[in-house]
């Protein structure tokens, strides 16, 4: 019987002990065998011999049992181990987008716009001579077509210069009043650290009965614009001149990097120049065929004033699509 026990003891897995059991306690096992040979034990013998041999089960089993549990929990902790979930560890996450910041910019100028009851109107990026220059009172051999170098094609088209062609367009569709504004690409033949050839405006356009529309309301739109913007900045308006708009104006905003003291950023003037308006010229008005009307007009560059919000050196990075500058903007 000792070999019996060993065979218990010595089953090193749970099959391995199923194997034994099968073996001791199975009914062609060790142990029915002996269980058999009563018959041919003599009468007065019956009993010592059942009682011997049912002890010797009951040790066996209590043996294989605690063999049992033993195996049993070497099992489960076997499992535990293999299957383990460190629940401290990092997972992959998936990687989240964010809008570009020069989109980023152009929605947050568009919710000022729309929140004051501006439509928000676009045309296509190719454009011609008349929407793009004549009708804004830039009449072939104009000086001031140099001021923005055109891409042509061969036909005669060519990229807008401008969001100022949308205003044409605009105006012929729809009668007076007028409040819109004209987000969209442009395109003109520059390309250094401020400038690439391919940039955003937002154009406003508000027309409405003559004397209704004074240059006193341009002013107040604009410098509340530029400080929802920009927050606590001075504006200041500055004449100019655009073929489109007369008077014209250039607006500046106090630098926001010094405060107005004079840096770099803003050529030590205190200034940052950050858009062009004015009030709509007579000869715009006649090209559309409206009269009776009055209106004021500016116009805006979107990446510079991503640029300045986010105080970016190069605008040529904006567009180099590496992801290292975009992750700065999630
Ligand atoms: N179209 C002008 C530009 O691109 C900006 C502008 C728009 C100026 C409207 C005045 C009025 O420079």
């Amino acid at each position: 019987m000792e070999n019996l026990e060993a065979k218990i003891l010595q089953a090193d897995s749970l099959e391995a002990l199923e194997k034994v059991r099968i073996e001791l306690f199975g009914k062609k096992g060790v142990l029915a065998a002996q269980f058999a040979k009563m018959k041919d034990i003599p009468g007065p013998e019956k009993k010592a011999f059942a009682e011997g041999l049912n002890k010797q089960k009951a040790a066996l089993q209590a043996l294989f049992d605690k063999r049992y549990e033993e195996l049993k929990a070497e099992e489960i902790e076997r499992l535990l181990k293999a299957e383990a979930i460190d629940v401290s560890l990092y997972g992959t996450l998936a990687q989240k987008g964010a809008l570009h910041p020069v989109m980023e910019t152009m929605d947050k100028i568009i919710d000022y716009f729309t929140a004051l009851n501006f439509s928000v109107e676009t045309s296509g990026m190719v454009e011609d001579d008349f929407h793009n220059f004549e009708a804004l009172n830039l009449p072939k051999y104009h000086p001031a077509r140099d001021m923005q170098d055109t891409f042509y094609f061969k036909d005669g088209g060519l990229l807008r210069t401008h969001t100022s062609p949308v205003q044409i367009r605009t105006m012929f569709k729809e009668k007076p009043p007028i409040r819109m504004i004209a987000p969209g690409a442009v395109f003109r033949r520059d390309y250094d650290v401020t400038h690439t050839p391919m940039f955003h405006q937002v154009e406003g356009l508000v027309v409405d009965e003559k004397g209704k529309v004074s240059f006193a309301n341009l002013k107040a739109i604009l410098t509340d614009f530029l400080q929802y913007m920009f927050g606590d900045v001075d504006v200041r308006f500055r004449p100019s001149f655009f073929p489109f708009t007369e008077p014209s104006a250039e607006v500046d905003i106090s630098c926001i990097f010094c405060g107005g003291e004079g840096c770099r950023v803003c050529s030590h003037t205190g200034w940052i120049e950050i858009l062009g308006c004015g009030i709509v010229d007579p000869n715009v008005f006649k090209a559309v065929d409206y009269e009776d009307v009055s209106g004021y007009a500016f116009g805006l560059g979107v990446e510079r004033i991503a640029m300045l919000m986010h105080k970016i050196p190069d605008l040529r990075s904006l567009f180099e699509g590496d992801i290292r500058l975009l992750e700065q903007f999630r």
